[in-house]
């Protein structure tokens, strides 16, 4: 029997972020920028990420407690062998209905097919930019980003229910990138989201200035092809969603810096070292590692962490009463 949990603000768990490792082979500027030699010390060595069965386990005590979605992200999850028969094992526990994926795409295509058969339902790509050279120097790889736009068209034609890009950004670095990446995914059922330059972790050096406002991208789409608003399609949706008036699909604008949505948060993420985080910009995790062999223990600490959540802290940064000092790194638990 699932019951639905709820927190400090009465807001319901329903989504669980799983990072499948801390390791990534991208250097994205706003993530895991090349210059932290550091932090980059700090990942993790593959011991020491959670083992199938321990993350299977966890998900149960998810789903008892209200979770009915999955994504599996990182990192880059693609580094972790034998995805499918996780995949695979997630769809098969009772009260989860979607797995979701984000990657960067650049492992995608030899394991598509696998991934698809084990009952992946979505898949989210990361891109910042069509342009080479700047994603190149946002993504610090020389990954051929035309290989990344077809493994995009890939998707959309293998019957997987939604294909997503996401798109960080930056003001003076990628602004030019909008209207490209649309032109480019107009029409092809592929939906584009913009996601403002968020304050994650301490190592991106993000300062208020480097956001565009999703008020701002808007007002350059709607010169070019007019668009209107769609109702949310659940509670807790994180993007903004906006129909082309002329038939050519929709894209999405996340507008954590602009327009808080903590009220209807319903996230949880879990660390690939087994720590459950409640926000996105949390300063320390729960450790639920030393549980996962007991079902019954596990899923009592779980329900704990979140009915005692009181997380807001978009709106706070807001007013600005933010007060966190050492937030998790993206990387850490994968947006
Ligand atoms: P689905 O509902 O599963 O499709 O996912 P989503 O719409 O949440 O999309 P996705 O997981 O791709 O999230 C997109 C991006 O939005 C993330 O990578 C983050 O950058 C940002 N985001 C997602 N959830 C939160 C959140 O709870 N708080 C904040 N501030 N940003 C978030
Ligand atoms: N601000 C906004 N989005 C970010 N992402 C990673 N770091 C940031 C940031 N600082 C996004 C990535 C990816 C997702 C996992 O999170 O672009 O799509
Ligand atoms: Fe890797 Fe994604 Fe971070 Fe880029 S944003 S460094 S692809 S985990
Ligand atoms: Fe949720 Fe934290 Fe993001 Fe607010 S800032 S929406 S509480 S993850």
């Amino acid at each position: 029997m699932h019951e639905t949990v709820t927190d400090q603000l009465n807001r319901p768990i329903k989504d669980l972020r799983i990072s499948l490792t801390d390791r990534c082979q991208f250097r994205c500027t706003y993530c895991l920028p090349a210059e932290h030699v550091d932090v980059m010390r700090q990942q993790s060595k593959a011991e020491s990420h959670l083992s199938f069965a321990e993350i299977i386990a966890t998900i149960k005590a998810f789903a008892a407690c209200g979770v009915n979605k999955i994504r599996l992200t990182g990192g880059e999850p693609l580094l972790r062998k034998n995805l499918p028969t996780l995949i695979q094992d997630i769809k098969n526990i009772s009260g989860i209905e979607e797995v979701a994926l984000t990657t960067n795409g650049a492992l995608l295509p030899p394991i598509l097919p696998d991934l698809l058969a084990a009952g992946l339902d979505r898949i989210t790509v990361s891109m910042d930019a069509i342009e080479q050279s700047l994603f190149e120097s946002i993504t610090g790889t020389q990954f051929s980003v035309s290989e990344i736009i077809d493994t995009i068209h890939q998707c959309s034609f293998s019957g997987l229910k939604k294909v997503k890009v996401n798109c960080v950004i930056q003001k003076g670095i990628n602004e030019n990138q909008i209207i490209p990446l649309l032109k480019l995914f107009r029409g092809t059922g592929v939906e584009v989201r913009f996601i403002e330059f968020m304050d994650v972790g301490n190592i991106n050096g993000w300062q208020a200035d480097q956001v565009v406002e999703s008020e701002i991208a808007k007002q350059r789409i709607s010169k070019q092809w007019p668009f209107t608003a769609l109702p949310a399609k659940h509670l807790g949706e994180v993007a903004n969603r906006f129909r082309f008036d002329d038939g050519q699909g929709e894209f999405g604008m996340i507008s954590s810096i602009s327009q808080p949505f903590c009220m209807d948060c319903n996230r949880a993420r879990l660390s690939a070292k087994g720590a459950v985080y409640t926000c996105l910009f949390s300063d320390k995790g729960h450790d639920i590692k030393p549980f996962m062999g007991q079902p019954d223990v596990l899923l009592k600490k779980v329900s704990q962490i979140w009915q005692q959540r009181t997380d807001q802290y978009s709106m706070q940064r807001k007013q600005n009463k933010s007060k966190h000092k050492n937030k998790i790194e993206m990387f850490v638990i994968g947006g």
